[in-house]
């Protein structure tokens, strides 16, 4: 019998490659870069599993491409990059790695906010450029964290996990949530964690941080006339996907200081980034590293990895989306 064919579009942490390299499928691994749409879609072809990344995008045309593949197994959490729709009409497979990564998500939010809060990308710079010339009563002041009150936007695993941290710096908890989370009971009593409408948690919360998927509900969730509804000296965390806000609106609103700055892992057409942005330094910009630690990636590409095995042996994967 021939092998089934699989193809990983990008390298990937060797602890995903070795659980497929022992399934003795015919396996193609891609390079260190993504690859081209147009090869990529070649590769697509004849394909029996493609363990995709969130740069990929998974549209009809790339449905079409690869005809006859039984799963789409993203390495990530997020699956916006995928027409599940389209796969499930298809009867397609599609599967992340959520959980695995919760932790790191979690932990880069809270670097982004402590970062920006207490300007430390700046304050680094001031030391490179030998300005430090002795301590000052009045140099390079932050915002206040510990006691102040946080609004969390989505409360899925990684923003109640962002409230955990939370409870630590005993912040006051706001969170606004969309879709109505059967499992936020016990967790809002443990964290004294308060739901409330999005322009209550705008307008009250001194740090908003965004924890909701990609949705075309959630896309520009955050523009200009919610910026203003924000506290000037508010700052903005985003470490799920760029485009719930609108980073033009947003480089507009940090410019007039309508807000106080803004932590983003994450913009709207990655890698490019709104015009102004860069120049901005109540700004903290990272380039969507949110899962980037080396046990996280190592447990993402396993659960990929074992995601695709498990649809290729008929088995129902660890952690399907459709
Ligand atoms: C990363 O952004 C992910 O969705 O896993």
């Amino acid at each position: 019998m021939a092998k089934e064919k699989v193809l990983v579009t990008r390298k990937i942490p060797q602890a995903g490659i070795e659980l497929l390299r022992a399934q003795d499928y015919d396996l193609v691994i891609g390079g260190d870069e993504p690859m081209p749409r147009a090869e990529l879609l070649r590769a697509f072809a004849g394909q029996d599993a493609i363990l995709c990344l969130l740069h990929d995008a998974i549209d009809e045309e790339a449905i079409e491409a690869a005809n006859g593949v039984r799963v789409f197994s993203n390495l990530a959490v997020g699956f916006n990059n995928i027409d599940t729709e389209a796969c499930k009409a298809h009867g397609i497979r599609v599967t992340n790695t959520p959980d695995v990564l919760t932790d790191a998500t979690a932990d880069l939010a809270w670097t982004l906010l402590l970062a920006t809060a207490r300007r430390v990308v700046e304050c680094d710079k001031f030391m490179r450029e030998g300005n430090y010339h002795g301590w000052g009563p009045l140099m390079l002041l932050g915002a206040d964290v510990t006691g102040q009150t946080i609004g969390i936007i989505g409360a899925g695993r990684i923003g109640r996990v962002v409230a955990e941290r939370a409870k630590g710096f005993r912040m006051r908890i706001l969170y606004h949530d969309e879709i109505a989370q059967p499992h936020v009971g016990e967790w809002e009593k443990e964290m004294g964690a308060q739901h409330v409408s999005l322009d209550t948690l705008l307008a009250e919360s001194d740090f908003v941080t965004v924890h909701c998927p990609l949705i075309p509900e959630t896309t520009h969730l955050i523009g200009a006339p919610e910026l203003k509804k924000m506290k000037k000296s508010a700052i903005l965390i985003n470490d799920a996907r760029g485009p719930i806000i609108d980073e033009a609106a947003l480089v507009e609103a940090l410019k007039n200081g309508e807000i106080a700055g803004a932590g983003l892992d994450v913009f709207e057409n990655e890698p490019e980034m709104a015009p102004g942005l860069a120049e901005l330094e109540n700004t903290v910009l990272l380039p969507h590293l949110g899962s980037a630690t080396h046990n996280t990636r190592d447990d993402m590409a396993t659960l990929a990895a074992n995601n695709l095995i498990a649809v290729l042996n008929g088995e129902e994967p660890p952690a399907p989306v459709v």
